[in-house]
């Protein structure tokens, strides 16, 4: 299974494992992988915690690190938090108020709707130009990580600079065709070509169409990854066969002993199925891969108010996310998760999920292998 990509970055499996959680990185990256931390909800601080633990952890192996640093963002991105708040209409709050209420679901003790707003105020503060060169900053004070991952668009042309300088190589999320040429243009090493069944912020076209597109959009220079799908040995065959590198992998790590969810959400995971990873607006405003439940689909009924702009309706949500959380109400829980969550029916160990699907590759491997007449 080794690529070209695992030769430049120094790992031995082309596994990519996007996660929040620095134990998932760092289980898949001694396991031969390659972790990469969702750094954009982490203050400066946090994320200087959470690498330090990491280096610790690792071994000396090298690993990435997932921004949100575009070269264009929202007009919103410089409006103060308390400025957002006021610019949630009354008619919004109260829908949710409302849906909260009838469904019995108890408000938060005062300690905990202050933790969540200073969490939103410091996510806030990375999605500005920047708050996210001051993630950057951290992430490049630890020689370890060798992956910078642009989440939303091409990285500005300074971060390209510094980042080719450094030696550390650049990655960006794709999920058009067209979007490969722009990332290349704009210097960028590795493309993700996430395909609609993703987990997360995702578009319109599927993976099994997308990767060839991006492939055949980059030539040898850009290295390309296949993500949104992808839980099996065989999916990984199937991106190989496509013309990846490698694969990016992000549900698969939820359902793991590792993951940051807690029993109650991995419960959840476990019992959803691959037509309930729903695209909806309701968690950010723009259309997110996740588990659908009333909270979702209450936001999609006549007579709801329209979804708002990002951040907006992001502020909005979470607060009453962490109410559901907290009640425990698996009806009203949803949480990002791609269409492989199907998959995914009990707690293991990213030990063993890593295993598993090098595994299954092997066998799909062998299986190929013997439809090859010259071979029998
Ligand atoms: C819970 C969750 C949160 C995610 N958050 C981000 C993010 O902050 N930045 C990002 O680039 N991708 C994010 N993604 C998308 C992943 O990077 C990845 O592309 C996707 O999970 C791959 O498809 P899969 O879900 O089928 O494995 C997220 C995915 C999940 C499941």
């Amino acid at each position: 299974m080794r690529t070209p990509i695992c030769e430049k970055l120094g790992c031995e499996l082309p596994i990519f494992a996007f996660s929040h959680c620095r134990d998932v990185v760092v289980e898949v990256t001694k396991a031969g992988g390659f972790g990469v931390l969702g750094a954009s909800t982490f203050s400066p601080e946090q994320l200087e915690a959470e690498l330090r633990w990491i280096d610790q952890h690792v071994d000396g192996r090298p690993y990435g690190v997932d921004v949100i640093i575009p070269t264009k963002y929202d007009k919103e991105a410089e409006t103060t938090t308390e400025d957002l708040e006021k610019l949630i209409p009354d008619e919004h709050r109260a829908f949710m108020d409302r849906l909260l209420a009838e469904e019995g679901v108890p408000e938060l003790p005062p300690d905990e709707r202050e933790r969540i707003h200073k969490e939103i105020v410091e996510g806030r503060g990375n999605m500005t130009p920047d708050g996210a060169r001051r993630l950057l900053r951290v992430a490049l004070a630890h020689p370890q990580v060798k992956l910078v991952v642009s989440a939303l668009g091409s990285p500005p042309p300074d971060v390209v600079e510094e980042l080719r300088e450094r030696k550390v190589m650049i990655g960006a999320m794709c999920g058009k065709g067209e979007h490969a040429a722009r990332h290349k243009a704009a210097g960028v090493q590795v493309i993700v070509a996430q395909g609609t069944e993703a987990g997360g912020h995702t578009g319109d076209i599927a993976t099994m169409v997308l990767v060839p597109q991006v492939v055949e959009a980059c030539g040898d220079e850009v290295a390309v990854l296949a993500a949104g799908g992808i839980a099996k040995g065989s999916q990984i065959a199937a991106a190989l066969a496509l013309g990846a590198q490698g694969v990016w992998c992000g549900t698969v790590w939820l359902g793991t002993r590792e993951s940051e969810l807690d029993p109650f959400e991995k419960q959840v995971m476990f019992e959803t199925r691959s037509e309930d990873a729903v695209r909806r607006k309701a968690r950010t405003g723009k259309t997110v891969r996740m588990t659908r439940s009333k909270l979702s689909e209450a936001w999609e009924q006549p007579g709801a108010p329209k979804y708002l702009p990002t951040p907006l309706q992001g502020i909005l949500y979470n607060e009453a996310h962490a109410r559901v959380v907290r009640a425990k109400r698996k009806d009203l829980y949803s949480f990002p998760a791609g269409q492989v969550v199907g998959m995914i029916n009990e707690e293991t160990s990213v030990r063993d999920v890593m295993y598993r699907m090098q595994l299954e590759y092997l066998e799909t491997m062998e299986r190929l292998r013997k439809l090859d007449p010259s071979e029998s």
